[in-house]
């Protein structure tokens, strides 16, 4: 590979907010940016601003990370376009705006920042290019809110800690069994989502959903991690993070959050650019490990 602009990064969830904030400034990078959002008139809004500011090395593509005939158009898409791609961002995401824990309203947090975080990558992880020097990167924008430390249960915290026997279809099964409790309403009995001090002061009870789908999502990039990196002769080939990027003022929190979208994006496009050695699955906040 040669020079940065020959590089292409995907982004979800990129018509506003942090997605937003990161695309301008890998954009200003140099590098190739694709710009995705569910809705195209929005993505489209999105893209027209950016060139508008100078940035005219971004292209847009629809992806919506809940349908899975959306992901393989994508894909498609990048294969027929770029050939492949050297870094995957999956910050799409959504929270259970009725805090209504219901069946209803809890599928669609978890297919969006669970499911479709692990469809999306699944999906793309052949395109990505893991022969140029500095090999390809997976970044996933999860949150704190998904540390261990917020789910009671003793036994999921021992098994989805324990990274050197975690397994996808593990991660699955835990994120079905809440879906599961939830259909049954017996998800109040069991030991879901603490609710400290802290989460409950600043986000309520609506965001158990929230919480478990941001836990499954670290867990995975533990998962995937030792699927893709933690073999002999494949370190800096595709190295994969997660990573908080704070409290933002953005639409998710009604725009509650203390930091800008550009300091959100700061710890994604910084792991993307840097792909720091030896912090491969692991869990990122403000450029520093955190304990998952
Ligand atoms: N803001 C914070 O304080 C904070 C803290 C921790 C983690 N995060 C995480 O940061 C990420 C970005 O959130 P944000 O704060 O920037 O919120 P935001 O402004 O609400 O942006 C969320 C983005 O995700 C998109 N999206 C939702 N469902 C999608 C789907 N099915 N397919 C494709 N795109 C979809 C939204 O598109 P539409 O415009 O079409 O809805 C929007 O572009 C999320 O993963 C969030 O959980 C945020």
């Amino acid at each position: 590979m040669g020079k940065e602009a020959e590089r292409y990064v995907v982004v979800t969830g990129a018509n506003k907010g942090i997605g937003l904030g990161i695309v301008r400034q890998l954009a200003k990078e140099g590098i190739t940016v694709v710009l995705t959002a569910r809705d195209a008139t929005r993505g489209n809004v999105a893209l027209e601003s950016l060139k508008s500011q100078g940035l005219h090395n971004v292209n847009f593509h629809p992806l919506d990370v809940a349908s899975q005939e959306s992901i393989l158009a994508l894909a498609e898409w990048l294969h027929k376009t770029y050939g492949g791609i050297d870094i995957l961002i999956n910050n799409a995401g959504i929270g259970n705006a009725d805090k209504d824990v219901t069946f209803e309203t809890v599928k669609p947090v978890l297919d969006t920042n669970y499911f479709g975080v692990k469809n999306v990558t699944k999906a793309l992880i052949p395109l990505l290019r893991d022969d140029t020097p500095v090999g390809a990167r997976v970044i996933v924008v999860a949150s704190i809110l998904g540390q261990l430390e917020h789910l009671e249960s003793k036994d999921y915290v021992k098994t989805l800690s324990d990274r050197e026997h975690l397994t996808e279809d593990f991660v699955d099964s835990f994120a079905n069994h809440y879906l599961k409790d939830v259909a049954n309403g017996s998800q109040k009995e069991r030991d879901w989502p603490i609710w400290s001090d802290w989460v409950n002061s600043r986000h309520g009870r609506g965001a158990e959903d929230y919480t478990v789908s941001k836990v499954a999502v670290n867990a995975y990039v533990s998962a995937l991690h030792k699927i893709l990196v933690a073999q002999p002769g494949r370190e800096k080939k595709i190295n994969v993070f997660s990573c908080c990027p704070g409290h933002v003022a953005t639409d998710i929190n009604e725009n509650t959050g203390v930091k800008t979208v550009e300091e959100g994006a700061d710890t994604p496009v910084w792991l993307a650019l840097h792909s720091p050695e030896g912090g491969s699955g692991k869990f990122w906040k403000e450029r520093e490990v955190l304990d998952f």
